[in-house]
């Protein structure tokens, strides 16, 4: 954990983008969200994603380690926050967006009773594989029956570069998400030309995936 703190001291934030990702614009019909509706954003950095998000008309909920990131966050954007200490949390409010700085494992239902999907990009798989199958676990157990879940992945040879991020394939997805989800398979495809870093290592693919899930607590 405070590995992640670091590396936000020390701006090394390699996965941030400045850009909205491209498949959140694409498939963020599959949440299937009305207006005014709240979107769980985990180990959510200082992603404009969010304020995509809010510029749709729908609510943000993050969580994050870093202080650093969220404060980032509203700053770079412009936009006014309060902080109020919990037990667990440090809470910034800002206008339709409530980020909580501290662990996403502290995080209860009780805190997330409005969300009805979830966002997850560079979450799961920025965590090591005992931390992913707990990451599983604990979201099931903090989100509605009915949440729906936008999932992206990356798949490559974990033997050829270390991560995070870390490579997540197809079969882990479906056994992190075997109880209580039905999951789809939105696309998959190899974008080795696009990740600079993986081609200068000599990786053979890099597959980006994408998935909706639905909790139906089945
Ligand atoms: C790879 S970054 C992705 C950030 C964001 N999702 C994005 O797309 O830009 C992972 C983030 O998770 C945060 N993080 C790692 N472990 C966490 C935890 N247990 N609870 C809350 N945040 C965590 C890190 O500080 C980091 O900002």
């Amino acid at each position: 954990m405070t590995d992640w703190i670091q590396r936000w001291k020390e701006g090394k934030i390699g996965w941030h983008r400045e850009q909205v990702n491209t498949k959140l614009i694409e498939f963020i019909d599959c949440l299937q969200l009305k207006s005014g509706d709240t979107v769980f954003v985990p180990l959510c950095g200082k992603s404009g994603d969010m304020l995509y998000l809010l510029e749709q008309g729908f609510k943000v909920i993050g969580v994050e380690l870093s202080q650093l990131a969220i404060e980032q966050f509203f700053d770079e954007n412009n936009r006014t926050y309060t902080i109020n200490q919990t037990e667990k949390f440090q809470v910034y409010q800002g206008e339709n967006i409530t980020l909580y700085c501290g662990d996403y494992f502290s995080l209860e239902a009780s805190m997330l009773t409005l969300v009805s999907a979830v966002y997850d990009r560079a979450a799961l798989v920025a965590l090591t594989v005992d931390l992913r199958e707990k990451y599983a676990a604990h979201l099931y157990s903090i989100i509605s029956t009915d949440c729906r879940l936008l999932l992206l992945t990356l798949n490559y040879p974990q033997s050829q570069i270390s991560g995070p991020p870390f490579a997540v394939n197809e079969a882990e997805v479906a056994s992190l998400f075997s109880q209580g989800f039905e999951c789809q398979k939105l696309q998959c495809f190899n974008d080795i030309e696009n990740e600079p870093k993986f081609l200068r290592a000599g990786v053979d693919f890099i597959e980006k995936a994408t998935y909706c899930l639905h909790k139906t607590g089945e």
